[in-house]
């Protein structure tokens, strides 16, 4: 509600997946803490966000473009000061490589820059007048009201500011809640909002999700929920809301992307694709690879040149360079991995490459498990993380099966060299995902593309100008022709 609040009461720690050896042994690193805020505190956050919007009335929802604008630039100005900082948090709170870290700031700076043109774009359109059967209309783009803003631990700027940005341009006042790893990051941006932006415009809670939002939900103030995390959890509070038919959702959720590697296809340039794919940040992405299926006459070669590579990958300090496995910020996330492995291994598959698996607390070598069937957790579940299943298979029916079987509908990434023999994968594809790569990774920019998925994957589309509409509502004024 426009200003920073000294916080008296109960915190948090922060640990850093980063290990520093004591006398006793390598453990986390404290790095710091944030409060954690009551119902009341989030009650009294959304009243300072209804205030700010008052039913449509408030001064932000009837400011001109230009003037909301203006103050989006503000903000960017500031925020980009504040690059330094934010980078080095998203190395210590989440492990993401330095490279990465410094593209998901600068990604960010170039989304809200583009918004800002994007907006420009539907703003002239909007002004424009239609005649049609007498009648002059003009058709507006109009803000929805309070949007609660929930990101991911694993792009926790980006994905953030993807619902954040769009939101307030468009008009809406903003409940923003930080996720619980890559939480700290935000701080460094407070004064920056509360600079830029009037009172009440945008309000950040931090705490437990699950203490701070249900009663959010509740109140049945929140006029958008803009949540990117998993489908549970969106159902979760979806389901405190007394009128789930007024709220909108724009939602990113999971996805269990395969490839398919043809038998014709390049095989060095499919390995490349499918490392980056499937190990970029530890393969912590909603569009990692997650499943891949490799046609069985080429599988044994795939299998070779993919552990190869994967066996000469350098892991270390996000700051390190050629670095590209890092520490893992969730805790019971080797734990997991290895029981993921461990029950394909108990259904006769193997981990292929040297060395794949836990090698500390909080360091997990990826590992490539073969041959992976439907008996097996790893065949369906998102993992989420460096463990690879590679499929066999025979004919392409086998794969399109199992992505139209699949409770995920993001994308697939589809590897050969016959135009013919790839148009013909091309159309069966589209109607189950939102993408079809060829010769190429899943993945969610460049930000002007469309970025959704079907079924439990995602709902509501978000790209720069998808984005402008998803948190808006089109309002026609209507005039008689006299
Ligand atoms: O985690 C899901 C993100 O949307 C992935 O984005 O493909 O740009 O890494 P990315």
């Amino acid at each position: 509600n426009g200003e920073i609040r000294h916080w008296e009461g109960p915190t948090q720690d922060v640990h850093s997946p980063i290990c520093l050896r004591h006398d006793h042994g390598p453990e986390r690193v404290r790095i710091g803490s944030f409060p954690l805020m009551t119902e009341a505190d989030a009650l009294a956050a959304l009243d300072a966000a209804a205030a700010a919007y008052d039913n449509g009335r408030g001064r932000w929802p009837t400011m001109t473009v230009a003037e909301r604008i203006g103050h989006v630039q503000h903000f960017a100005t500031q925020m980009n000061q504040q690059r330094e900082e934010v980078v080095r948090l998203l190395m210590w709170e989440i492990g993401k490589t330095l490279l990465d870290a410094e593209k998901e700031f600068d990604r960010t700076a170039a989304y809200i820059a583009d918004t800002v043109d994007a907006l420009k774009e539907l703003d002239r359109i909007s002004s424009r007048f239609v005649i049609e059967q007498g009648i002059i209309g003009q058709i507006r783009r109009a803000p929805l009201g309070v949007t609660l803003c929930m990101g991911p631990y694993n792009y926790p700027l980006n994905e953030t500011f993807t619902t954040l940005i769009p939101a307030l341009i468009m008009g809406n006042t903003v409940l923003l809640k930080p996720p619980r790893h890559g939480v700290l990051l935000f701080s460094p941006l407070l004064k920056a909002f509360r600079d830029s932006f009037p009172p009440g415009v945008v309000n950040t809670l931090y705490g437990a999700g699950r203490t701070v939002a249900p009663p959010l939900m509740k109140s049945g103030l929140v006029a958008t929920l803009a949540f990117i995390g998993t489908s549970a959890a969106a159902n979760a509070l979806h389901k405190e809301h007394p009128k789930p038919h007024r709220l909108r959702s724009v939602l990113g959720l999971e996805a269990k992307n395969p490839a398919i590697i043809l038998n014709d296809a390049d095989l060095n340039q499919a390995v490349e694709e499918c490392i980056a794919g499937s190990l970029a940040f530890n393969g912590q992405r909603c569009t990692a690879l997650k499943i891949i299926f490799v046609h069985e006459s080429i599988v044994d070669h795939f299998l070779t040149l993919f552990s190869a590579t994967l066996n000469a990958i350098g892991h270390g300090m996000p700051w390190e360079s050629g670095v590209m496995i890092t520490p893992l910020p969730e805790p019971g996330k080797p734990t997991y991995l290895t029981g993921l492995i461990e029950d394909a291994v108990r259904h006769g598959a193997r981990v292929v490459n040297e060395g794949g698996g836990a090698f500390s607390a909080t360091f997990f070598r990826p590992a490539v498990v073969y041959p992976v069937d439907g008996r097996m957790r790893l065949y369906s579940e998102e993992q989420f993380g460096p463990v690879i299943p590679v499929v066999p298979f025979t004919d392409t029916a086998a794969p399109i099966r199992y992505i139209e079987e699949s409770e995920y509908g993001q994308q697939v990434s589809i590897f050969g060299r016959d135009p013919q023999a790839l148009a013909s994968l091309v159309d069966p594809l589209v109607n189950q995902v939102s993408r079809v790569n060829i010769n190429s990774q899943c993945q969610r920019g460049p930000d002007v593309f469309p970025f959704t998925g079907r079924k439990d994957s995602a709902v509501s589309t978000l790209s720069v100008s998808d984005a402008l509409r998803a948190f808006s509502i089109r309002t026609l004024v209507a005039a008689r022709d006299v």
